[in-house]
């Protein structure tokens, strides 16, 4: 349904899609970027913007499974999809998803910034290619940059969430 918007006389649009298992929904303009309607209309503030070119990876969400760059895309556009964000990976009682607890125990993050990003790539990647080789693992995270790990902890971790049988589901908390 269209509207406009008293603040800005914009014409807007009311989204619906289901983030995180949960139907939500949200009056947005047509310009309006996927990670603005993540964090500032829905309050899901684990997605980071880093720099809103779809060069760093920060924004990285999934969009029924597949890894986006949600500040490349409008919010519009993924109206009707699933989306999960890095607050969407853990189990529903908190348990770490095998992604997350990788990235723990091998020291994947240092400030962290980037790594909601390489949490919702990795968990993709796992699905699509359960044992990935070193290779397909650097090519794997290659669009995500990290500044400050130097990547071996995160490779390591990608190694560690797939011993844990990250793309295995029904097997996460085991
Ligand atoms: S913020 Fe989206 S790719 Fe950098
Ligand atoms: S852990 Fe700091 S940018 Fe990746």
């Amino acid at each position: 349904m269209e509207g406009i918007s008293a603040e800005t006389a914009e014409e807007t649009f009311e989204v619906e899609l289901t983030v995180n298992g949960v139907h939500r929904g949200a009056r947005v303009p047509a310009r309006r970027l996927l990670s603005d309607l993540l964090r500032h209309d829905l309050r899901l503030t684990g997605t980071h913007v880093g720099c809103e070119h779809g060069v760093c990876g920060c924004c990285t969400v999934l969009l029924d499974g597949e890894p986006v760059r949600s500040c490349l895309m409008f919010a519009v556009t993924a109206a009707g999809h699933e989306i999960t964000t890095v607050e969407g990976l853990a189990a529903p009682d908190g348990t770490m998803s095998p992604v997350q607890r990788a990235f723990q125990e091998c020291h994947g993050l240092q400030c962290g910034f980037c790594t909601p990003g390489f949490l919702c790539t990795v968990t993709a990647l796992l699905r699509e290619t359960p044992d990935p080789t070193d290779e397909e693992i650097v090519e794997g995270v290659s669009g995500n940059l990290c500044r400050c790990t130097g990547y071996q902890n995160i490779v390591k971790s990608v190694r560690r969430a797939a011993e844990l049988g990250a793309s295995r589901p029904g097997e996460e908390e085991s």
